[in-house]
């Protein structure tokens, strides 16, 4: 096996599929340290040596999500075996491996914007960019109707990243807040940000909140078309429950905590049937294991056990 088909070398083959515009391309190619690979849309992968078994995981894993001509809502979380994302005090550092944080500064790393609520920024004060892989820090938003964010939370004034903080119309009427108003329209109304800019948006937000079809629709139209939904579990639930994300990494850590503030919560249902039952594939992050969940597919079926039990492709190359 070649040493240089390390998951270094999977990561720089992600990066660069990132750039492709896909919906010009139904395929690509291209040479990384030497190595040609070959990537098609939707993320099946070939190329001329055969790399280690990370680097194929990774490959497997992320090209899906940056190989694709359509926007991608996806959300993650990282919990407990018994399903919590924080103790009850909110103490969530660090639930998962270390592995777990570099997988979420890929995914980062992949998309355009990422989404958190405003109970994780007074909580952890997260920075939200990318530092422990190569690659671009994606746009902050921090969703925050009633505009009770800390206002030194450090996302708002390291400049490391250009930074969105939604507010209701009506909270920033009633604050004094400046904020530019952007209709949830197709015209919309943010313009891209610049690469360290603070900005205060103003969305129209009713008891139920902000709709997540129309925080999308104002990123999606301003660029922004890959969106993570980073946290909490408030806030991932609400995009879950309005059937508008498309995958969902859940990192599960061999941890009970037994306690505490739970990862999903949706509306009850009686019977199982009624449940989300979507496509999933598993993945081994250090000591954690992370279920990739394809929401646009439904999982479970005869068929797709036999699918996956049928023979893997050839060495080098695997379709999704
Ligand atoms: N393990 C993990 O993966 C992970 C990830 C992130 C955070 N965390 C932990 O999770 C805890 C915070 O999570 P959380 O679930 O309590 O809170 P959260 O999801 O971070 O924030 C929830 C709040 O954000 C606002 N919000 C979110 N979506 C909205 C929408 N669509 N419309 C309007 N407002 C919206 C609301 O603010 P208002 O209440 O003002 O209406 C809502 O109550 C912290 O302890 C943090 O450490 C864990």
């Amino acid at each position: 096996m070649s040493k240089r088909l390390l998951p270094d070398w999977g990561w720089d083959c992600i990066l660069q599929a990132r750039h492709v515009v896909w919906a010009a391309n139904g395929a690509t190619s291209f040479i990384v340290r030497d190595i040609e690979v070959e990537i098609a849309l939707g993320g099946a992968w070939r190329c001329a040596a055969t790399p280690a078994a990370e680097t194929a995981a990774l490959l497997d894993l992320f090209l899906p999500l940056v190989a694709r001509a359509t926007p991608l809502v996806i959300a993650q979380l990282g919990q407990s075996l018994d399903g919590r994302i924080a103790t009850e005090s909110g103490d969530s550092f660090y639930i998962n491996d270390m592995e777990a944080r570099t997988h979420l500064h890929r995914v980062r790393a992949s998309v355009d914007a990422v989404v958190v609520g405003v109970g994780t920024v007074n909580a952890d004060d997260p920075q939200l960019t990318v530092r422990h892989v190569p690659g671009p820090s994606p746009l902050r938003v921090v969703l925050d109707p009633r505009a009770r964010a800390r206002p030194q939370a450090r996302v708002f004034h390291d400049r490391a990243a250009p930074t969105l903080h939604v507010v209701s119309t009506a909270a920033a009427e009633a604050a004094g807040l400046a904020a530019s108003a952007a209709q949830a329209s197709p015209r919309g109304g943010l313009a891209p940000l610049a690469r360290d800019e603070l900005r205060r948006l103003a969305l129209p937000c009713t008891d139920a909140g902000f709709e997540p079809a129309a925080v999308l629709r104002v990123l999606h139209e301003a660029g922004y078309r890959r969106v993570l939904v980073e946290g909490g579990g408030v806030t991932v639930s609400r995009f879950l429950q309005a059937g508008v994300l498309d995958r969902l990494h859940v990192l599960v850590a061999p941890l009970l905590i037994g306690s505490g503030r739970p990862g999903l919560t949706l509306p009850p249902i009686d019977a199982l049937s009624a449940a989300i039952r979507p496509a999933s594939r598993c993945f081994a992050c250090g000591v954690d294991t992370l279920f990739d969940l394809d929401l646009r597919r439904e999982g479970f079926s005869a068929t797709a056990r036999d699918a996956a039990a049928a023979p893997a492709h050839p060495a080098g190359s695997r379709a999704e």
